[in-house]
């Protein structure tokens, strides 16, 4: 077991390797009887002197110790889009699934809005999904997101309206189907999306991560949404998931009357106990399941 030194140590790591802000980091040690360590310090007083930059890369552990790493924005809005950075939203679903392998194992999954990959890429490591299907709209966002597929270890198959077209042979040849995840990138945008593209995605899981914070941009989302509900029994996504961030309750409870209004059932997934990649802080995010 580790103890109490160790483990300050360890979460020092995490914030550190996760590039999160300086103020969110384990200061308390400051109180113990800890002696600070100078190269620390000198570490940090060059880091703080560097020039901006306007990317940089973040390396989120996984329970296995295993990272995710990503090439993200430093700003949390660059290039027109909210897309470049990882969302509280997006570490709280992963850490949520990491919890749930099972919604997601062997399956397709679809994920909406992906961003920069961060939950994609967190269940395709933890999860063994069987095709994981990551999308964006946004052209930075879907460069970036593709690079940061690469970045760890993972090849891309060429987008296709079928993914089981898209499948390689070599892999069932070798009897090794479902270990390596099949991983598209699509360019889905949720205003124009058709019933056909969805059909042809044959996904048996959704997920989104903080794609509800804009009115225009939510009610586009839920357009979407319904358009699973005209798919027959047999092809729609048996489960959804949106894990989102209530930054203003009333935008939450207006999300909530427009499923209703749109027909889609929902209830709240109970929050999870892992901490695993959110540390200290404690942001309002929520799990929405939706039944189509
Ligand atoms: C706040 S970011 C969340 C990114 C990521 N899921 C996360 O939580 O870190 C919202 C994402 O939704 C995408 N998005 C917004 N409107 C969209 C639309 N109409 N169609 C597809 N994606 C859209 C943006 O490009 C962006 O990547």
């Amino acid at each position: 077991m580790a103890g109490p030194g160790q483990e300050l140590g360890l979460r020092f790591q995490r914030h550190f390797l996760a590039a999160r802000p300086l103020r969110s980091m384990p200061w308390e040690h400051e109180s113990t009887a800890a002696d600070p360590l100078d190269e620390l310090y000198d570490a940090l007083g060059r880091i703080l002197n560097e020039e901006e930059s306007t990317r940089c890369y973040r390396n989120y552990l996984l329970p296995s110790g295993e990272p995710v790493t990503l090439c993200e924005s430093v700003a949390i809005i660059s290039q027109g889009t909210t897309g470049l950075v990882t969302w509280d939203a997006a570490l709280h679903l992963a850490e949520w699934a990491a919890e749930n392998p099972a919604v997601f194992s062997d399956r397709t999954v679809l994920e909406l809005g992906s961003g920069v990959g961060f939950t994609g890429l967190a269940i395709c490591k933890t999860c063994n999904p069987k095709t994981y299907i990551f999308s964006d709209y946004h052209h930075c966002v879907l460069k970036q997101l593709t690079e940061n597929i690469r970045l760890n270890g993972f090849a891309l198959e060429p987008e296709a309206t079928d993914p089981a077209r898209a499948e390689s042979p070599g892999q069932e040849a070798e009897g090794k189907k479902y270990q390596q995840p099949k991983l598209i990138v699509a360019e889905l945008d949720w205003g124009s999306v058709t019933e056909k593209q969805l059909l042809g995605l044959q996904a048996d899981v959704v997920i989104a991560a903080d794609v509800v914070y804009d009115p225009e941009v939510t009610l586009s989302l839920i357009g979407m949404l319904q358009k699973f509900s005209t798919l027959s029994a047999d092809r729609k996504p048996s489960e959804i998931y949106i894990a989102l961030t209530v930054r203003n309750p009333d935008t939450y409870h207006w999300f909530q009357a427009e499923l209703d209004k749109a027909g889609i059932r929902w209830q709240t997934i109970p929050a999870h106990s892992s901490n695993i990649f959110l540390h200290d802080t404690q942001p309002n995010v929520t799990i929405l399941q939706l039944f189509m």
